[in-house]
């Protein structure tokens, strides 16, 4: 079980790249399974999630070559619709193949992704699109088993009960080559999902965003392979900005597109970072002082739940109080009782954190939840005094690539043992 060990206390400066997006990077390469022409995917992140995916896109036959970031998809004849337990229980993301392979191949067998420490996570939005786009889907020994009743999925006016982003990517895709025109209202607007609409795009697929929050697809009769540079990860970004904050720092995030994080760079301004901008990155300058600032978790383009739990490392270190309230996870406070073991004072009472700022926090050993809670781990633990060990650091794994190696980049003491 990898460890990471990290002497606090450092101020960081120089410069992180940022990867791919990895909530970019999955949904594409799903759409892989809508085409029997190969496909290019570049600037994909090297990250645990990333090779789930492949490795659950090769069992259904499509042949993945990979040289560095680029990857070269290459849709064999022999495709299976049946997605296993044993690669679906590693990754919620692995739900995203149902769409695709019921509108191609007009059935599929996807184990239920099961919950994870977040939430139960439940894929129910996905499940009533489809039925509403003419499929029988029955949940059985832990799989959803679904058949689109006539030739093909047909066209339909659906509104989400929630802005689901894994559901408004699955029947995206799936609407891709459904029979008519497809609606959907109360859509998920986050970025990936454009990079995603923008694949399909390329591909063949008649789709647009309209102004009023739906999103309007004309199905067609089949799709072209595509060539794609998958957009920057604004969650690395964002976490990366964070560390600056909490040391005081001076970090450059190559490639972060700052209109992808306007509630976040907003955010860190109250907190006192400062900003510059030039075309290939952002500059944060850390504050001496913490501002205390409220937050309240929102879909995009709210302060996204992604980085309530590195918000919530700044504000155990602010002057004075804040309170932070995650509104669209029922479990994102894993976290909590691991910072507490670095002596914050944070109170937790239902979707509110009470944080009381403490001016230092002493090196623990904790325990990573899940992948976001490791990063505010790693965020506290670059700020503690003394030698932080974070155990089960695979979850790290799963969302940030090169971890170590961009922090101690920029002066950071840390190591994986
Ligand atoms: C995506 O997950 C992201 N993952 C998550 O990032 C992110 O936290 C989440 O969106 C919210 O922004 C990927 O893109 C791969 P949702 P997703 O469907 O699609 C409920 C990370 O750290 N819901 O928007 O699974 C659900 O329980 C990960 O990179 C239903 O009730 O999130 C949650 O409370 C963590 N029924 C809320 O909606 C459904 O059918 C939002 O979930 C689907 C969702």
């Amino acid at each position: 079980m990898d460890k990471i060990s990290i002497l606090g206390g450092k101020t960081l400066e120089g410069i992180i790249p940022i990867s791919g997006s990895k909530n970019a990077s999955l949904p594409i390469l799903a759409s892989s399974l809508l085409t029997n022409e190969a496909s290019s995917l570049s600037n994909v992140p090297n990250l645990l999630d990333v090779i789930t995916m492949k490795d659950l896109l090769t069992s259904l036959g499509i042949n993945i070559t990979s040289n560095k970031k680029m990857l070269q998809l290459e849709p064999s004849n022999i495709i299976s619709t049946h997605a296993d337990y044993e690669l679906v229980r590693k990754m919620r993301a692995s739900v995203l193949v149902l769409g695709p392979l019921l509108t191609r191949y007009g059935e599929a067998e996807v184990s239920l992704p099961g919950g994870c420490a977040i939430g139960s996570r439940p894929v129910d939005i996905h499940i009533n699109a489809l039925k509403k786009m003419g499929t029988n889907i029955e949940i059985k020994d832990g799989y959803i088993k679904a058949k689109v009743i006539n030739k093909k999925l047909v066209g339909a006016d659906i509104t989400f009960p929630i802005a689901s982003v894994g559901a408004t990517e699955n029947i995206i895709m799936a609407a891709s080559l459904a029979k008519g025109k497809t609606l959907l209202r109360n859509v998920a607007l986050e970025p990936e999902v454009d990079d995603l609409i923008k694949v399909l795009n390329k591909m063949g697929a008649y789709i647009k965003r309209r102004n009023d929050n739906i999103i309007e697809i004309n199905g067609v009769n089949n799709l072209k392979g595509f060539s794609h540079a998958v957009m920057p990860d604004r969650i690395e970004a964002g976490t990366y900005a964070m560390a600056a904050v909490i040391t005081a720092g001076n970090i450059k995030l190559l490639n972060a597109d700052k209109k992808y994080l306007k509630s976040v760079l907003l955010y860190l301004n109250k907190v006192g970072a400062k900003f510059e901008y030039d075309q290939d990155g952002i500059i944060v300058q850390g504050p001496k002082i913490i501002n205390n600032v409220n937050i309240k978790t929102e879909v995009y383009p709210g302060f996204p739940t992604d980085l309530q739990a590195q918000a919530m490392a700044l504000m155990v270190v602010a002057e004075g109080s804040s309170v932070i309230e995650e509104s669209i996870f029922e479990n994102r406070f894993m976290h909590i009782a691991e910072l507490v073991r670095f002596g914050a004072i944070i109170k937790n009472i239902g979707f509110k954190a009470h944080i009381e700022g403490c001016n230092k926090l002493n090196a623990a050993q904790v325990m990573a939840t899940d992948l976001r809670a490791s990063s505010s781990l790693i965020l506290a633990g670059l700020k503690a005094e003394g030698k932080t060990i974070i155990n089960r650091v695979y979850h790290l794994d799963r969302g940030y690539e090169d971890l170590e190696k961009k922090l101690s980049n920029c002066g950071a003491n840390i190591r994986r043992i």
